[in-house]
């Protein structure tokens, strides 16, 4: 199986992607978490990306399908992955369906998490992440069972940077501009699934199951 999870910042995609890479023994490949990894680690490659990230800008093409290239060549890739916040523009999506092709591989089923402006914002003001895990939570929606401590590894939770307004403006502008657009490029393959991201968590959860049955 080889997903590709997409949606508007704050959609969910990190939420839902955390149970499906369990549930379908899925490697996980999110390139902004990533790029927050590499920072954590303080590559250069991190800190370079940051600057754009906590602007709420994009980290270039070029940057982005590199990271993805090596990470897909990665034995743990070969068979089943989830993509989650990649490609983010045609330009990526063309990229991807080269490596994909190298590989003589391609991908099973698209699931675009479809979630209002409204809700988008109130996600993302509420959410904490955990410093060393990179688990996220939300203050209203999943709190953790501890104020401030991630319930997984106990590592401090805190916000994101670009989780900030205007950082949170940026995106959803560039999401609109530069990432919807792919939404059409993989609705002409008949492998693109829309779910209903303003629902709980289990629900959304049940919905991508069967959508991942449809095409899967
Ligand atoms: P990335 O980390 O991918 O951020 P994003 O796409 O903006 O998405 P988020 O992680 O903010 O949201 P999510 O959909 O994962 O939602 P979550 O599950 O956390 O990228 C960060 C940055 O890196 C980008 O802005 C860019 O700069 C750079 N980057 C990354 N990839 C790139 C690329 N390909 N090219 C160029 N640059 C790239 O949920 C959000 C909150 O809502 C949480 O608090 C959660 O608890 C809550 N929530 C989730 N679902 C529900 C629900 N059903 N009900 C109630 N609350 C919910
Ligand atoms: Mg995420």
């Amino acid at each position: 199986m080889k997903i590709l999870l997409m949606g508007p910042p704050g959609a969910g995609k990190g939420s839902q992607s955390e149970k499906l890479v369990k549930d379908y023994e899925l490697t996980n490949i999110s390139t902004g978490e990533m790029f927050r990894e590499a920072n954590r680690n303080n590559e250069q490659l991190g800190i370079e990306a940051m600057r754009f990230i906590n602007k709420g800008k994009l980290v270039s093409d070029k940057i982005t399908n590199e990271i993805v290239r090596k990470r897909l060549l990665r034995p743990d890739a070969e068979r089943c992955f989830l993509l989650d916040g990649y490609p983010r523009t045609v330009a990526q999506a063309e990229a991807l369906d080269t490596m994909l092709d190298k590989m003589e591989s391609k991908l099973t089923a698209v699931i675009n998490i479809v979630v209002d402006k409204q809700a988008i914002l109130e996600r993302m003001v509420g959410r904490r992440v955990c410093k060393s895990c990179g688990l996220s939570y939300h203050l209203s929606f999943k709190p953790p069972k501890q104020q401030g401590v991630c319930d997984a590894c106990g590592g401090e939770l805190y916000q994101r940077e670009d989780d900030q307004l205007h950082s949170v403006k940026n995106r959803l502008e560039i999401y609109e501009t530069k990432t919807k657009p792919i939404i059409e490029y993989y609705a002409n393959r008949g492998i693109l699934r829309n779910v209903n991201g303003m629902q709980s968590f289990d629900k959304v959860y049940e919905d991508i199951k069967k959508a991942l049955g449809e095409v899967a």
